[in-house]
């Protein structure tokens, strides 16, 4: 995958939909949309329409909740790609619910790139040091008790993207901080592998690293853990994947 430039009209003529488009991340994606060219329409919670502002007349939004199957089938229509922060919120199904709509009405061949933490796991490879382990073992069940975030529901949506033949990526996320590009992060088919010891993003390069994927055919149906490129174990572990 190339590093960007700020020439970038990879997006021209083509038309890309960002499912879940007033978060951080979300914005961000759209940013990297718009500088490529793309035709964006951005769906998020009516709610939240107002965090979109800065976009006006620029892009298309959609109001609605992102599981709303009739909400997402009008939203992707003519879509060559649509991005989707998968969101473990509240106890609905809403990660599953939404994937399953992304899955069920994009184009047929459209590139597909979801969002998510790295404890999914695709081939039980991964391999967890006790402090991740911990973590998510106490977030999982706090947040289940307290029926505010179902990373449970984030383990399946991915499940049935993974059984899915549509052309998925999905962008395993480490932890996440502000700050400006490093560029294009690395990435890793295993947590555990040296170059990601370093477990940090900034937020803004995930976000670029979602949209460089929508065109990058070696991503097709694969789960690349991601890590900022700049990070000491980016530099001393890159290019021996
Ligand atoms: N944060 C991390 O450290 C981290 C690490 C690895 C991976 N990730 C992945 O990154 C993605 C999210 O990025 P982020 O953490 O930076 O957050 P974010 O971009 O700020 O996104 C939060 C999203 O959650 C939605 N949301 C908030 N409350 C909700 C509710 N009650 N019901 C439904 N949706 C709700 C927001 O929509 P509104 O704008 O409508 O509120 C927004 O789309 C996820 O796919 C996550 O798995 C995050």
């Amino acid at each position: 995958m190339e590093q960007r430039n700020g020439n970038d009209t990879s997006g021209t003529g083509k038309r890309i939909c960002v499912v879940g488009a007033s978060g951080k991340l979300g914005r961000y994606m759209v940013r990297h949309a718009l500088e490529r060219g793309y035709e964006v329409v951005g769906v998020c919670r009516a709610k939240s329409v107002d965090k979109l502002a800065e976009f006006a007349g620029r892009i298309t939004v959609i109001p609605g909740q992102t599981n709303d199957r009739e909400i997402i089938a009008r939203a992707v229509k003519g879509c060559d790609a649509v991005l989707t922060v998968l969101v473990p919120w509240g106890m609905q199904n809403y990660s599953s619910g939404t994937a399953q709509a992304v899955l069920d009405f994009a184009e047929p061949g459209a590139r597909l790139v979801f969002s998510c933490g790295w404890h999914i796991t695709r081939d039980g490879q991964d391999v967890y040091g006790w402090k991740l382990r911990l973590l998510e073992t106490v977030m999982r069940k706090t947040a289940k008790l307290i029926r505010f975030v179902d990373l449970n529901d984030q383990v399946e949506a991915c499940r049935r993207i993974f059984a899915s033949d549509t052309a998925w990526t999905v962008v395993r996320g480490s932890d996440l901080e502000e700050g400006e590009s490093q560029g294009l992060p690395v990435w890793s088919r295993h947590v555990g592998d040296p170059v990601l010891a370093s477990n940090i993003t900034r937020r803004v390069d995930y976000a670029l690293f979602m949209v460089e994927a929508a065109t990058d055919d070696d991503l097709i149906q694969e789960a690349p853990a991601i890590v900022g490129r700049l990070t000491p174990s980016a530099l001393a572990h890159a290019g021996r994947r």
